[in-house]
């Protein structure tokens, strides 16, 4: 039985794995009452990215808590739980449907895994809800979408399979895709899919777009943004409407705001010599990870590079890599999802000296 509902619309809800029978959690979590919805009957499968890369980035942390921000289908929390024995392991994610997955593969940890429905800007209130008093040692970002949420053609990701224009990680969020796609104007989307998709021909599918409305399906949308760019386009590799459902995605979901007040909590959040790890799949993403370990390693010094620093900015972290980490071929040629994988770990600074 559940000891909190899942349907609660607090911004904190919580539950340990060990209290889940999960099929009756799998069904009493619909909406619809005690029939699953048809998405469940998909198995949940995401196969964790750089999962070896991540264990070591957390190998010289101690005992206490690691916050893993996406715990998605639960890949790298229950790699963390089986091989650090002192690690309790709070795991967040806005999507339901994700954390009934990850409810699945780690009941096996009981008590040492916390589950939460919630998006990682509420990191800091979420930690001092669910464990206020254990250090924490380490934070795991793992953005994007899951493979679940991406092969379920029903969630609105795919321009592979056709499905309802969602997009929704939190499908309680009240912005979808749809609204975007047909009610934004031209320059609105023009100015999305440049800046948040780095899309080339951004003005003349952003056209298109206007001019095909009203659109239903993201097989519809993914079509018109193919007819719109020039046939070399097309057969260049990788779909064409590629980046343009990615800017949608990022723009329904506020990934990027997300993206900087998570990284600012966990950096705050983190126990001396704790860890952030941050894996990204998109060069912006990965940008911002290295924009804000930077930041949080100078402090917001502003004085010019090569001098001494006058304006008494504190460094919190220290940048762990020096350049991003990438996936090894045999992981990319098992798993393609893996091939724009970067990784960047920050390492929090000892408090009680910066503090003396
Ligand atoms: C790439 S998947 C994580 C997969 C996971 N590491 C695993 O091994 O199974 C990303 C997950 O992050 C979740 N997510 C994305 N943005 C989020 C946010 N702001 N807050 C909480 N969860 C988020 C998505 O719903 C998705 O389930």
């Amino acid at each position: 039985m559940l000891s909190m509902p899942l349907s609660s619309s607090s911004s904190v809800e919580g539950l340990r794995s060990d209290h889940l029978s999960p099929p009756s959690w799998r069904f009493a979590a619909s909406s619809g009452g005690a029939s699953p919805s048809p998405e469940s009957s998909t198995p949940a499968f995401h196969e964790p990215v750089m999962a070896k890369e991540v264990l070591t980035a957390f190998a010289s942390c101690g005992s206490g808590v690691i916050v893993d921000a996406t715990v998605g289908a639960g890949g790298h929390a229950a790699i963390i739980l089986r091989e650090k024995q002192g690690v309790t392991l709070l795991g967040l994610d806005r999507d339901r449907e994700a954390l009934q997955a990850a409810a699945r593969v780690l009941k096996p940890f009981g008590k040492r895994a916390i589950l939460v429905k919630d998006s990682f800007d509420h990191l800091s209130p979420v930690v001092r809800a669910h464990e206020p008093s254990k250090k924490v040692i380490g934070v795991l970002f793992d953005l994007g979408v899951s493979s679940m949420q991406i092969d379920r053609p029903e969630r609105g990701f795919s321009y592979m399979r056709s499905g309802p224009l969602d997009m929704r990680m939190d499908r309680s969020n009240p912005l979808t895709a749809e609204q975007i796609v047909n009610s934004w104007p031209v320059e609105e989307l023009e100015r999305l899919f440049r800046l948040n998709g780095e899309v080339s021909l951004s003005r003349r599918i952003s056209a298109a777009v206007v001019a095909a409305r009203p659109l239903e399906s993201t097989g519809e949308l993914a079509d018109v943004v193919a007819r719109a760019v020039p046939a070399r386009s097309r057969r260049r590799p990788g779909h064409p409407a590629k980046r343009v459902f990615q800017a949608i995605r990022r723009a329904v979901n506020e990934e990027d705001r997300m993206l900087s007040d998570g990284l600012e909590q966990a950096i705050e959040l983190l126990d001396s010599g704790g860890r952030c790890v941050v894996l990204s799949y998109h060069s912006s993403e990965d940008r911002a990870v290295k924009a804000a370990f930077a930041h949080a390693a100078s402090g917001g010094c502003t004085c010019p590079a090569g001098l001494p620093c006058v304006c008494g900015a504190v460094g919190v972290v220290r940048v762990i890599t020096k350049g991003a980490l990438k996936p090894q071929p045999d992981e990319v040629a098992a798993n393609s999802r893996a091939a724009s994988a970067r990784l960047r770990i920050a390492e929090r600074l000892d408090r009680a000296r910066r503090s003396s």
